[in-house]
């Protein structure tokens, strides 16, 4: 049996002769491009408003989305303000009621909530897409909730048909955060176009990044119009009037970001479909051994984003070791993996610093689901996907021989 690499052994993947794909992907070819961009950005000495470039972008990309509107701000949470905002049509500056999220997401879901003065109330997930439940929203909704947030977690959509019809019938709001999930499809519609508003990351690992970035998405032209006041000073689109003057921040991205986001976003497509295909294969592989159980995608998914691959793991089907032990194995045999959110959002130490100190801003309903995923998880992000059929053999392969190694 060959010794484990964390013991001193040969790691199965080698990172000096075949590593990874590092992200962003470059190219000559989309540098030239890149180049020709920034080049009129800076000659023109636009650099920032009116935002030609930015309001270029957002049109491919509404294009893209199959939404009417949209903005580019400077980042997602920044684009989860302001949709929040504008879908309730606050400004953010007093208390609004509650904003359902699930508790399986980043903090920043939740942190946005609560700068545009929501409550949050934590509702637990899916067992197997760890999205937000939909029967558990349902039970959760008291006369205080205004919005439903659902989180396309790791690139995976929410159930969002069943989430909007609870919407419709409690007359709440829906923001989706897609932060996660540029591309990925719910019945043949793309994430973030389907709620009364979408919000997304361009953060430096997001599948489509400017470094730093956020965009919000809506086919309302009013919720178009207060997220725009509420992104730049309190001003309208041009062409718009408000009916009365609006609070508002300064959250305006450079140009040079819609330059590389133009680029990029003519790749996404392809990129996506790479990383499905090498999903199906590790689907294949890894669901031969016992103890290690890939997620499954619900039937209504028709593009999954595959932010992150995420799997489960099953301790006594290795020797009863815990999965922070597997997860080092695992990286010295040249895997990079993580555990993802080991805590509920619930948990999270910001979290209980906010409580400590506005107790009225969090309520948490049980969560099992959402545990359970945060126990088991074991992620592998998005840019291993990109590699070749060659290196992602040596992902199960790894399993396998650390499978042994802890049962010996
Ligand atoms: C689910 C989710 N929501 C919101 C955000 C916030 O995005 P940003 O880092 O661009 O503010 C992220 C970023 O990681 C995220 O993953």
């Amino acid at each position: 049996m060959s010794k484990l690499a964390m013991d001193g052994g040969t790691p199965v993947h080698d990172n000096r002769t075949r590593p990874w794909p590092s992200w962003p992907a470059v190219s000559e070819p989309q540098w030239e491009e890149h180049q020709r961009g920034f080049r009129e950005v800076y000659f023109s000495r636009t650099e920032g408003l009116p935002q030609p470039r930015g309001r270029q972008f957002a049109k491919a990309f509404c294009d893209y989305l199959g939404t009417t509107h949209g903005l580019m701000t400077t980042s997602g949470t920044n684009a989860l303000k302001l949709a929040l905002a504008a879908v309730t049509d606050t400004d953010g500056l007093s208390y609004n009621g509650e904003c359902i999220v699930p508790n399986y997401t980043f903090i920043a879901s939740a942190h946005a909530a609560w700068e545009v003065g929501f409550a949050v109330r934590f509702v637990d997930v899916e067992p197997e897409s760890a999205c937000l439940s939909p029967e558990a929203l349902e039970a959760a909704i008291t006369p205080k909730t205004r919005v439903i947030m659902p989180v396309h977690i790791l690139g995976c959509p929410a159930d969002m048909d069943r989430i909007l019809a609870i919407a419709k019938k409690h007359r709440l709001k829906v923001v989706e955060d897609a932060c996660q999930s540029h591309g990925a499809g719910y019945r043949n519609r793309k994430c973030g176009s389907i709620g009364d508003a979408g919000c997304f990351s361009f953060q430096s690992t997001k599948n489509l990044t400017s470094g730093e970035g956020g965009f919000v998405a809506t086919s309302s032209p009013e919720v178009y119009k207060l997220a725009h006041a509420l992104h730049h000073c309190g001003r309208p689109p041009p062409g718009m009037t408000l009916d009365e003057p609006r609070a508002g921040y300064s959250y305006r991205p450079s140009e040079y970001l819609a330059v590389l986001l133009e680029n990029r976003l003519k790749e996404l497509d392809a990129q996506c479909e790479r990383r499905n295909r090498a999903a199906r294969y590790l689907n294949a592989e890894l669901k031969g051994i016992t103890g290690i159980r890939p997620a499954e995608t619900p039937e209504y998914v028709t593009n999954h984003a595959w932010h992150l691959y995420p799997m489960r793991y099953i301790p006594s089907a290795f020797g009863g070791r815990p999965r922070a032990e597997f997860t080092k194995a695992l990286q010295a045999e040249g895997i990079p993996c993580s555990a993802g959110y080991t805590d509920l959002v619930s948990d999270h130490s910001i979290t209980q610093a906010v409580r400590k100190r506005h107790p009225e801003l969090v309520a948490v309903e049980p969560c099992p689901n959402a545990e359970r995923v945060c126990a088991e998880s074991i992620w592998l992000s998005q840019t291993m996907l990109l590699a070749d059929e060659r290196d992602l053999a040596d992902i199960p392969e790894a399993v396998r021989k650390i499978q042994k190694a802890f049962h010996a």
